[in-house]
C-alpha cells in the first residue's frame, strides 16, 4: 500500500516521498477500513511540511488532513455503515491508498456525491461557516468584506453567505478574477490597494459593514479594518503574506475596531459531537447538491507526489490540487 510519508522538515516537493508499506488488514470491531479516493493539498499542508505550523509531528510523518473515499470493510460492532458507502474522513493521515478509522471518524455522504467536492468539505466549507456565525450577529442584508477571495475558503463563503442572504465584498488580487466571482454570487469583488476603503463605500453605498475575514494578514488587515463601522470585528485566519497582522491605534482606539483569531482545530475541538455532527448535517447537502463547490486545478496520483506539492504551493492557481490515491476519479 502506497502512502505520502514527511521524511524531514524543509522545502515541501523535496521532504516527501510517496512510500510503499503494508496495508493496514481488516478492521477491528468499531473501525472501518476505507479506499482513499481524492484527498485536497491545503495551505495548511505546506506549512506542516515546512514546520512552520501551530506544532510539528514527530517524523517520519503520515499527512493529509483531508480526504474522502469508499468503505471496503467495516467491523461487526458497526450497524450504521456499510462497505460501498461514500465517506469524508475526519482521520489526519489521509494521504495513504487505505485508511483504518474508528466508525465515529467518518462521516456518511449520499450516493453519488462528487468525491472530489467531498474531499474538500472538512476544512474550508466549515471554516467559512463559522466565521460566518460565531463573531458577529448577522442579519440577512448585512454586508461582509473578506481578502483571498478566490481562496477555497473564500469561494465557500462566498456562497454561504449567499445562502443566508448575506451580502460580499471580495477582495483580491488579479482583475481576471472578478467576473468569475461574481458570477457565483459575490455581490462586489474589488482589487486589494491602499483606497480600498474608498472603493467599498463606493460599492457598498456607505453600508455600515461589521464583519471582515482576512487571510492575508500584514497590511491587509489594517486595509480591512479601514473598510469596517464602528466596533467591527477583523476575524483573522491565514498567514498568506507572512507578515504579523496590523492594526494602527486610532482603528483600535477611536473606532473600536476588535481583531481576533480562528483556528478550526480549536473551534472543532471545544464543539460537542451533537455540534459537529448539525455542522456537518448543515453542509454534507449542499456539498452533494452541487450548491458548494470550487474548482480544482489537478489531480496526481500519490507517487506525483511531489509535482503536487510543487503546483500546490504556486501562486495564481485556478484551483485545488488533489491527490487521488487509487488512480483518477471521474
Ligand atoms: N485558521 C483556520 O482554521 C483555517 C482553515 C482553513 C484555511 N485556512 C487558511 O486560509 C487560507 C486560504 O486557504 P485555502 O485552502 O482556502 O487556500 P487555496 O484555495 O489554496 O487558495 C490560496 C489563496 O491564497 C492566496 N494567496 C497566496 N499567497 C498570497 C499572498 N501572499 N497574498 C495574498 N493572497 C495570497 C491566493 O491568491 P492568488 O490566487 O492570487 O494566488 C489564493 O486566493 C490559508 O492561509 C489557509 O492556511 C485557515
Amino acid at each position: 500500500m502506497k502512502f505520502a510519508q514527511l521524511n524531514a522538515f524543509g522545502v515541501p516537493s523535496e521532504v516527501v516521498d510517496c512510500v510503499e508499506g503494508a496495508a493496514p488488514g481488516q478492521p477491528g470491531a468499531d473501525q472501518v477500513l476505507v479506499e482513499m479516493l481524492a484527498c485536497p493539498i491545503n495551505p495548511a499542508e505546506l506549512l506542516i511540511i515546512e514546520g512552520n505550523y501551530a506544532s510539528k509531528p514527530p517524523l517520519p510523518a503520515h499527512l493529509g488532513i483531508e480526504g474522502a473515499g469508499r468503505l471496503l470493510a467495516v467491523g461487526e460492532a458497526v450497524t450504521d455503515l456499510a462497505p460501498g458507502d461514500l465517506v469524508m474522513s475526519m482521520g489526519r493521515a489521509n494521504w495513504a491508498q487505505q485508511l483504518l478509522l474508528k466508525a465515529g471518524e467518518v462521516v456518511k455522504a449520499p450516493p453519488g456525491t462528487d468525491v472530489a467536492q467531498l474531499s474538500m468539505l472538512k476544512i474550508n466549507p466549515a471554516t467559512a461557516q463559522l466565521m460566518l456565525s460565531d463573531y458577529v450577529d448577522l442579519k440577512p442584508g448585512d454586508w461582509v468584506i473578506q481578502n483571498a477571495a478566490n481562496s477555497g475558503v473564500g469561494v465557500n463563503l462566498i456562497r454561504l453567505a449567499k445562502a443566508h442572504g448575506f451580502k460580499t465584498v471580495n477582495v483580491v488580487r488579479r482583475e481576471s478574477l472578478i467576473a468569475p466571482l461574481k458570477a457565483i454570487g459575490a455581490d462586489a469583488v474589488l482589487l486589494d490597494g491602499p483606497d480600498l476603503a474608498e472603493r467599498v463605500a463606493k460599492a457598498t453605498v456607505g453600508s455600515a459593514i461589521k464583519l471582515a475575514i482576512d487571510a492575508v494578514a500584514g497590511a491587509a488587515t489594517e486595509r480591512l479594518a479601514d473598510c469596517l463601522a464602528e466596533d467591527g470585528t477583523v476575524v483573522n485566519y491565514g498567514l498568506l503574506s507572512g507578515e504579523a497582522c496590523r492594526l494602527r491605534a486610532d482603528q483600535a482606539i477611536f473606532k473600536s475596531i476588535t481583531l481576533t483569531g480562528f483556528w478550526l482545530a480549536k473551534q472543532m475541538r471545544a464543539m460537542s459531537s451533537a455540534g459537529l455532527a448539525a455542522l456537518y448535517g448543515d453542509l454534507m447537502p449542499r456539498i452533494a447538491d452541487g450548491s458548494l463547490q470550487v474548482e480544482v486545478e489537478a489531480t496526481y496520483g500519490l507517487e506525483e507526489i511531489k509535482q503536487a506539492l510543487a503546483h500546490a504551493g504556486r501562486e495564481g492557481r485556478g484551483g485545488k490540487v488533489l491527490i487521488t490515491p487509487n488512480g483518477p476519479v471521474s
